[in-house]
């Protein structure tokens, strides 16, 4: 199986608020990005790997981020207006010899390879896999007011993470039916849920946060301490 990984990191930030985008920024001693990709190559799986950044950022992300820490990447692409146009961009610099595609947001550093590996295998299996975890906060829909028009049944909502990992052609089907449809969306799996392929949910993990705030980040440097200290830090 021939596996590529597009990491969507041409996002600017905005929530988080700093002055460069936030999968530049230290998190115990090495920028956010370089945890993802380190976590990435750890699992084995992945033949090729294309990382996607602001458009202009790609020279001096190989010069300031991959280069000094010794990593490569096949291709820095310039992402696009949106998350869903920067995995496209990656997606068309896709090998034609790949099988599987796994999407993984750049601003997710504590990914582990093993649930990099439990994603492909399901992928692998079934066509399409999605780390998720259950819900635990009451999910409420409301109209424009804010007032509720409907709670929904936690025992059935999962919050997804990535990586999202799908048989290439559908990938490519799901990305080329939205544009054409104007459809956007805040994951990959939706735009394969919406031409009907099935998707299994993968266990994620807590851990596998992603970073949008400042607290965000420090709970990263938290789970990266009690993890050196459980002896799995991985640098
Ligand atoms: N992303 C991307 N291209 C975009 C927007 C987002 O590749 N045009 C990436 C981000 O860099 C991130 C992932 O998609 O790795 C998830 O997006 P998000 O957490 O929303 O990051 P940002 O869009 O950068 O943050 P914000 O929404 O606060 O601006
Ligand atoms: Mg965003």
């Amino acid at each position: 199986m021939h596996v590529t990984a597009i990491v969507p990191a041409a996002g600017s930030g905005a929530r988080f608020g700093a002055t460069v985008p936030k999968q530049y920024l230290p998190l115990a001693g090495f920028p956010i990005l370089v945890w993802t990709l380190r976590a990435l190559a750890a699992s084995g799986r992945i033949d090729c790997v294309l990382l996607v950044t602001p458009p202009g950022h790609e020279a001096n992300c190989r010069a300031e981020i991959l280069q000094p820490h010794g990593l490569t990447v096949d291709q820095v692409l310039p992402g696009g207006v949106d998350r869903q146009a920067s995995v496209y961009a990656g997606l068309i610099g896709a090998p034609a010899e790949t099988d599987l595609v796994l999407v993984h947001d750049g601003a997710r550093p504590l990914v582990t390879p093993e649930i990099v590996r439990a994603a492909v295998e399901a992928a692998a299996a079934d066509g399409a896999a999605v780390v998720a975890m259950p819900v635990t906060d009451t999910i409420k829909v409301t109209d424009a007011d804010s007032r509720v028009e409907e709670t929904l049944p936690r025992g059935r909502l999962w919050a997804a993470q990535t990586p999202q990992v799908f048989r290439a052609a559908w990938l490519r089907e799901a990305h080329e039916r939205a544009l054409r449809d104007g459809f956007r969306g805040t994951d990959d799996s939706v735009l394969v849920e919406r031409l009907g392929y099935p998707v299994r949910l993968v266990p994620g993990s807590p851990e596998n946060l992603k970073v949008t705030t400042m607290a965000d980040l420090a709970q990263a440097e938290q789970i990266l301490r009690s993890r050196t200290r459980r002896g799995g830090g991985k640098r």
